[in-house]
């Protein structure tokens, strides 16, 4: 038997496992959180980006909205043929007259804050916002590209006190030529407290320090009653802001960073801060400043970190969960496993406990096997022996010493005859199957039987029609038929008419289920006791004092030979039964059939 190699002690599942999938369980969770925290961080970077973009929009649309208002105006003045007169006479007092009224109501109810009216040298003939300055030269870039380009043209100027003002310059042309430039424009710092209510974001508009004189700013700041510091930044002024203090950590490496494109977060204070920033162009072009964008984050940054601990807290949680449940999962495994190695352990135990009983029994049968052969023998020689040196002893008796001889024959030819079933027994090893009709073999028997048996004992064969043939080897079902007629004729009293039943009937195997065929011998004779029945089929053993003992054994041989099976059966009132099973397909026969083709195969070649 091949013997299996376990190991004595049972490999530790939990330990093996557990560790393993902790790490990973980790670096999952941590994954998961880092991911979750840089989804957040994008979020608000992108939240920024949104908001700054929608400041430059929001800008743009207010301008370009402005800048139609005062188109309309300026049309609607340069349709006006009394206007029109008085600009060709430079009638400053006509002017003032007609458009006065005009200008007084742009500015309470539109923020107009300037309105020019120019010559064709660009020489001013009338500021309507202030009628004594006339005659001095505007030259401002609106107006100069509004003479080159002979269009209208707008956009933001930086004023001499560091006021962004929008402005329109609108040639006003006749069929006889030019006949002078109409400005106007409204300053724009009321448009960064208009988006701080509509974005709520906090805004700085800073200019370059090129762009204005420390003395003009400075005058600003008096005029419109503000508060400031010249030399709080670097390069930059702050011209208007929509928060009364600047961040404290709002400086020029700061600014610097932000004019590059990128966003800051810093704290200030209790506050957390998010700033970016959008660069200012003037009508020509030129970068005059930044608009500097501040979000308060403090409730994002807030809600965020709940949101990140949170993320954090579930993910610990989920993990001890599926640790937990990992492990109290392992540990069934493992206690399974253990269970599972203990029993294939015992299993093994048990199975060289057999095998050492297997081994046992075979030599305790062997014994008896060679104890009875040695007894069978032993009678008789002893008696050759003694008669013998009687024969010697008695040599001068001629009579006796014949009758001697005789019985020293009769013991030899016991032996000789022992000698013979012993020889029968050994042949039925040898095995030859091939479909056999069984009602040939059956009459061959009886025929045989008869020739044997003094007797008149009657022999009834109940066989089916037709004939069943099977695979089986006839020689062997011939022999075992035949020990089963003798055991029948031997157990049947001498003087009495027996009779004794073939029979031949449809079987299924009880235990395989398999089909089959019985073949039964029923006697009418003694019967066979309870506490035998259990033993006729071991080798020598007999209850006739010539009996060998080994016809049944014979009879039990061919049956399983034939992947069968001999059974016995004895009723109270009498009379004995014994039946071979035989398959109808005899799975034995074709296995040995194609060993013989094969060794014929062999052998001939
Ligand atoms: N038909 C039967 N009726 C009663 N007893 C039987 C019958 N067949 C067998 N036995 C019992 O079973 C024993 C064993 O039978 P088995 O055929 O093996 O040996 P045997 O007949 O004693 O000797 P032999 O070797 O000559 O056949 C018999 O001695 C007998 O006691
Ligand atoms: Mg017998």
């Amino acid at each position: 038997m091949k013997k299996i190699a376990l190991s004595t002690k049972p490999r530790r599942v939990k330990a093996a496992f557990i560790w393993p999938f902790a790490i990973v369980l980790t670096f999952i969770l941590a994954s998961f959180v880092a991911t979750a925290y840089f989804l957040e961080v994008r979020v608000r970077d992108r939240a920024l980006a949104d908001r700054v973009a929608a400041v430059g929009k929001l800008v743009d649309q207010k301008l370009s909205k402005d800048t139609n208002l005062m188109q309309a105006v300026l049309r609607t003045m340069m349709g006006n043929p009394t206007i029109e007169a008085a600009f060709a006479r430079h009638d400053r007092d006509a002017l003032l007259g007609e458009v006065g009224p005009l200008f007084e109501t742009l500015r309470t109810d539109h923020r107009i804050t300037h309105l020019y009216f120019n010559g064709s040298d660009l020489v001013n003939v009338l500021r309507l916002h202030s009628p004594g300055q006339f005659g001095d030269l505007i030259n401002r870039s609106t107006t100069i590209q509004a003479r080159d380009q002979g269009k209208p043209v707008h956009g933001l100027e930086l004023g001499p006190l560091g006021t962004l003002t929008l402005r329109l310059v609108v040639p006003w042309r006749r069929p006889a030529g030019i006949l002078g430039y109409l400005e106007i424009g409204e300053e724009i710092g009321y448009l960064v407290d208009e988006i701080r209510d509509s974005l709520s974001v906090d805004l700085f508009v800073m200019v370059d320090k090129d762009f204005i004189l420390p003395q003009q700013w400075q005058q600003g700041l008096t005029l419109f009653n503000r508060q400031g510091n010249w030399d709080r930044f670097g390069t930059r002024v702050l011209v208007a802001q929509t928060t009364a203090e600047v961040p404290a950590a709002l400086n020029d490496s700061m600014l610097g960073r932000l004019s590059k494109g990128g966003s800051e977060v810093f704290k200030d204070g209790s506050r957390q801060l998010h700033l970016a920033m959008l660069p200012l162009n003037d009508a020509s072009g030129r970068r005059i400043g930044d608009l500097v964008v501040m979000r308060d984050i403090t409730n994002l940054q807030q809600t965020f970190l709940t949101s990140i601990m949170a993320v954090v807290l579930l993910s610990l949680l989920a993990g001890t969960g599926v640790l937990g449940l990992f492990y109290f999962s392992l540990d069934r495994v493992e206690r399974d496993y253990r269970r599972q190695h203990d029993l294939e352990h015992q299993l093994l135990r048990l199975g060289t406990e057999h095998q050492r009983i297997l081994q046992i029994e075979k030599l305790s049968a062997l014994g008896t096997m060679v104890g009875e052969i040695a007894h069978q023998l032993n009678n008789p020689l002893v008696g050759v022996v003694n008669l013998a040196q009687l024969a010697v002893r008695e040599a001068d008796d001629p009579q006796r010493t014949r009758e001697l001889l005789k019985e020293i024959h009769r013991a030899g030819a016991d032996c000789h005859a022992f000698i013979q079933s012993m020889l029968r027994f050994s042949k039925v090893s040898s095995f030859e199957s091939k479909p056999t009709p069984m009602a040939q073999v059956i009459e061959e028997t009886v025929l045989m039987f008869r020739q044997t048996e003094r007797r008149q004992i009657t022999v009834e064969t109940r066989l089916p029609e037709p004939s069943v043939v099977l695979t089986v080897d006839p020689i062997l079902i011939r022999h075992a038929l035949f020990n089963l007629l003798t055991n029948a004729a031997q157990a049947c009293a001498d003087d009495s008419a027996s009779t004794i039943v073939i029979g031949l009937d449809p079987h299924v195997n009880p235990d395989s289920g398999a089909p089959g065929w019985m073949l039964s011998v029923t006697d009418h004779g003694q019967g066979i006791a309870a506490d035998i029945l259990g033993k006729i089929f071991l080798p020598f053993f007999t209850t006739r004092s010539d009996g060998t003992g080994l016809g049944l054994p014979v009879v039990q041989h061919v049956a399983l030979v034939h992947g069968g099976y001999v059974s016995a059966s004895s009723p109270q009132e009498g009379g004995t039964k014994f039946a071979i099973w035989l398959p109808t397909v005899n799975k034995f026969a074709s296995e040995n059939q194609s060993d013989q083709q094969h060794a014929a195969q062999n052998s001939g070649r």
